[in-house]
């Protein structure tokens, strides 16, 4: 294929997108989350684009990305009233519902489940890319198993040559992808995936909020994945990475004690890092702030040639359980305790 064309975010550039995406292309699209590969969600011939563009597994379902509520009636049936409050309280924004799919939803999109995750999100350049086009099926715009994008540029170098266009909306608000939930009964949601709608803002709307084991630990080998995106390897960059608990001092003398000249170290701000020879790098210090930056100082790392990569272990509170799944998994699971 050509070269992907950038688009900006001014609204000849997005009706310029729109018309990509009712004609079939798969386009780079900002999202508040993480940047998405968007193609026509009906479209299974579309959507079929998507799954080449990123070499992902045809068994991992799209997330279908609404404008309206309306739009959502069309995609899904018998939809819970927790549902529809959760709508109220959390759309447009990052949460992801996944309820029983209607036939209009090719099973391409589906991943051949018969269940549909569904997102309005906030951000204004795809709010009005949808309302000029058609629900959007995109999943993270990242080739399959690599760090999501976060910038235009992420995408550009993930994808070029591999879609029409990219449209620069800046950078991505949030950093992690959307809080993925379903429903076990009428009053009981289930997190598969954390993001920053954190299950502590769920349980304010939701009777019952369930963790599934899932997020924090290995998918267990007779267990079905829930959500076919647990069993694949994820999030990974090139280097080996590594997450490290215990206080700065120990992490320095840790880091110090590898004598590795690939080494790179990714630390909170308001880290004393004087006495640490390796490559440094920080990501913030709250979790709002970790997760805005995780994914991109991953790239860095990788752009730098990183051999070994070695993360301060964040809290696991609130949008902090988002940014520890995404790094356990980066890290394949390696924890390392000092
Ligand atoms: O923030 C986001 O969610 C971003 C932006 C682009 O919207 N999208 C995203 O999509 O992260 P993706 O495909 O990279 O991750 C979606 C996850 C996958 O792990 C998939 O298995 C799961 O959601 N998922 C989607 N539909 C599902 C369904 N019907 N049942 C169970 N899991 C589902
Ligand atoms: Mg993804």
């Amino acid at each position: 294929m050509k070269e992907t064309v950038m688009l900006s975010d001014s609204i000849d550039d997005i009706k310029k997108a729109a018309e990509l995406i009712k004609n079939g292309c798969v386009v780079g699209i900002p999202t508040e989350t993480v940047y998405g590969l968007g193609a026509a969600a009906l479209d299974s011939k579309a959507v079929k684009k998507i799954f080449e563009a990123k070499g992902r597994p045809s068994d991992n379902p799209l997330i279908v990305h609404i404008h309206d509520i309306k739009q959502a009636e069309k995609l899904a049936n018998n939809i819970p009233e927790l549902f529809y409050k959760l709508a109220d309280k959390f759309w447009p924004g990052p949460l992801t519902m996944i309820v029983p799919k209607n036939d209009i939803v090719p099973n391409e999109t589906s991943g051949g489940l018969d269940t549909v995750g569904i997102r309005m999100p906030s951000h204004p350049v795809m709010r009005e890319l949808i309302r000029l086009s058609v629900p959007i099926a995109a999943p993270s715009a990242n080739r399959s198993g690599y760090p999501s994008p976060t910038k235009a540029s992420h995408v550009m170098n993930d994808m070029n040559g591999r879609i029409e266009a990219v449209i620069d909306g800046g950078d991505s608000r949030f950093g992690v992808e959307s809080t993925v939930i379903c429903f076990d009964d009428d009053k009981t949601v289930r997190i598969l995936r954390p993001g920053s709608v954190t299950k502590e803002m769920l349980s304010e709307i939701a009777g019952n909020v369930i963790v599934d084991e899932a997020i924090l630990n290995d998918l267990a080998e007779d267990r079905k994945a829930p959500s076919p995106g647990m069993k694949y390897k994820h999030y990974s960059p090139k280097a080996d990475v590594k997450i490290v608990k215990g206080d700065i001092d120990s992490f320095c003398r840790y880091a110090d004690s590898l004598n590795s000249e690939k080494l790179f170290c990714i630390v909170f701000d308001s880290d004393n890092t004087e006495s640490l020879h390796a490559e440094t790098l920080t990501f913030g210090d709250s979790g709002e702030q970790i997760a805005h930056n995780l994914f991109a100082k991953l790239r860095e790392c990788d752009d730098m040639g990183a051999e070994t990569v070695l993360v301060r272990s964040p809290e696991m509170d609130g949008v902090g359980l988002a940014v520890y799944n995404r790094l356990l998994r980066a890290a394949a699971f390696e924890v390392i305790e000092l």
